[in-house]
């Protein structure tokens, strides 16, 4: 059925997966893009087109269908597109140059083809589902040719494009061979959003250097007469929803558990990140390590509590970091902990909802470092589940939710004795500076939370494109 509102994202909310007993079955998918657009969905009716995951075995299209309320419409890949398109361009070229370098990016030509192709092929698609005059809204890195291909396909509809991810200064985008093409496929779009303005900015301004278009602010004239804005639009989350599972029976029940777990602890860290060399995680349990060594505390009174999500395991600097992460932990513990009381408790695997709500409740001290990081919506699932405005966050500057959250010990994750010191800090911290800065935050998420942050797309994509539209 012809959809009025249809979303485009690389990944499927769900992941197909082969269950312990031969049947397939789907799983909750990784990462912070799905957290976010789920809620939209459901208030919208939408329809959400996207890559089931999988290893790309060739396996054609699945059918449409049904998942919690939502209508969701598979795109298999091709294996060769699962190392070209998904780990190769998006996740070894795009991913790093995006995140300020923080690994070595590849450009492959065969790479950048592969690109194209499965652009090409996400396009058709919401082409095809798409009622006339609809809205699609696209969504990442991995898809910024889709706008224009799509408005060459369909120039009826509106069509708007969110980057979850920052968008880097010119000096580094301008290494990309294909900076122009890139350019111009966002072009496409009526309204391309960004996290921050920063990121709008550097949008703007290599628009103008590089393919050469008129702006003024946030606006970019096209020859043809259309108009295209670009603007900051800060991620969320559904602040409601997370505090009401915090107050669930079953959820503080499991939290209690855990606490007790651990072997009640004076203060427990916590950590929740895809297993991803942008996240600072090695720097972090170093940092932690240290307050040991040096006597702050001793693995009686603190233990941290590591949960590292599996992510593109096949992507080599994924590897590597994973084995760096294992051999520092092995370390760590080996050399601090005793007997029943690692210093780590390292945990490599993904919780529901509710397992994390129950994390997130049992840590005293939530701790945020990646180099560089969009938004970081774990940071503001931590503040919206502290119930008793107790917790304390400690947050990296380079993380898009540090623009919001100034209440947060903020850190620089390249400092490693700035890093022990907001840590330790947060440690002795007294219950009145604690809960005067969780108010504060809290009431941040409170207000803008996920749906005030989708209603504030959809409005400006609205106005821009019926402004833009009306002209020509
Ligand atoms: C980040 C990206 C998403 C991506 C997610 C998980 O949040 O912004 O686009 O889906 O990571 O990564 P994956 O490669 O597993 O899709």
């Amino acid at each position: 059925m012809p959809a009025d509102l249809v979303i485009v994202a690389n990944r499927l909310p769900v992941d197909r997966v082969t269950q312990p007993d031969g049947t397939p079955g789907w799983r909750r998918s990784p990462g912070g893009l799905v957290s976010a657009i789920e809620p939209v969905m459901r208030a919208n009716d939408g329809t959400w087109i996207g890559w089931p995951g999988g290893d790309g075995s060739g396996e054609d299209d699945l059918e449409p269908f049904e998942a919690d309320g939502m209508q969701l419409v598979p795109i298999g890949l091709e294996q060769d597109e699962v190392e070209l398109f998904y780990e190769g361009f998006s996740n070894a070229t795009i991913w790093p140059i995006y995140h300020d370098l923080v690994a070595k990016p590849e450009f492959h030509r065969v790479w950048w083809d592969s690109y194209v192709k499965v652009n090409q092929k996400f396009a058709a698609k919401a082409a095809s589902l798409a009622s006339e005059g609809a809205t699609v809204w696209v969504h990442d890195y991995q898809l910024q040719l889709v706008p224009q291909m799509l408005r060459d396909l369909r120039p009826d509809l509106r069509i708007g494009f969110y980057l979850h991810i920052p968008f880097p200064p010119a000096e580094l985008f301008q290494q990309l061979p294909w900076r122009r093409q890139i350019l111009e496929g966002l072009l496409g779009a009526d309204l391309v959003g960004f996290q921050l303005p920063g990121g709008a900015a550097n949008f703007v301004r290599l628009v103008r250097q590089r393919v050469g278009h008129k702006t003024h602010r946030d606006l970019v004239y096209l020859p043809d007469g259309r108009t295209v804005r670009a603007g900051a639009f800060p991620i969320s989350i559904d602040a409601a929803g997370y505090e009401k599972l915090a107050r669930t029976e079953s959820v503080v029940e499991r939290s209690a558990e855990i606490r007790k777990a651990l072997g009640n602890p004076r203060k427990i860290f916590l950590g929740i990140d895809r297993l991803d060399y942008t996240k600072g995680i090695y720097a972090r349990l170093r940092a932690f390590a240290e307050l040991i060594e040096d006597g702050h505390f001793d693995v009686e009174d603190a233990v941290f509590v590591q949960v590292a999500v599996p992510s593109r395991e096949q992507v080599e600097q994924y590897r590597i970091l994973r084995d760096d992460i294992d051999r520092l932990v092995g370390r760590i513990n080996g050399d601090l902990g005793r007997i029943g009381r690692p210093a780590i408790s390292y945990l490599h695997t993904s919780y529901p909802r509710e397992e994390m709500a129950a994390l997130y409740s049992a840590a005293d001290i939530m701790v945020v470092t990646p180099y560089r990081d969009g938004m970081n919506l774990v940071a503001k699932e931590y503040v919206a589940t502290r119930t008793e405005n107790d917790g304390a966050l400690v947050l990296s500057e380079f993380a898009g939710a540090a623009d919001e959250l100034r209440q947060a010990w903020l850190v620089n994750p390249y400092d490693l004795n700035g890093m022990k010191s907001a840590l330790l800090e947060a440690y002795r911290s007294d219950d009145k500076d604690l809960t005067r800065r969780m108010k504060a935050m809290r009431k941040t998420i409170q207000k803008h939370d996920v749906a005030a942050w989708a209603d504030s797309f959809m409005t400006e994509l609205a106005a821009v494109s019926h402004s833009s539209h009306a002209k020509t």
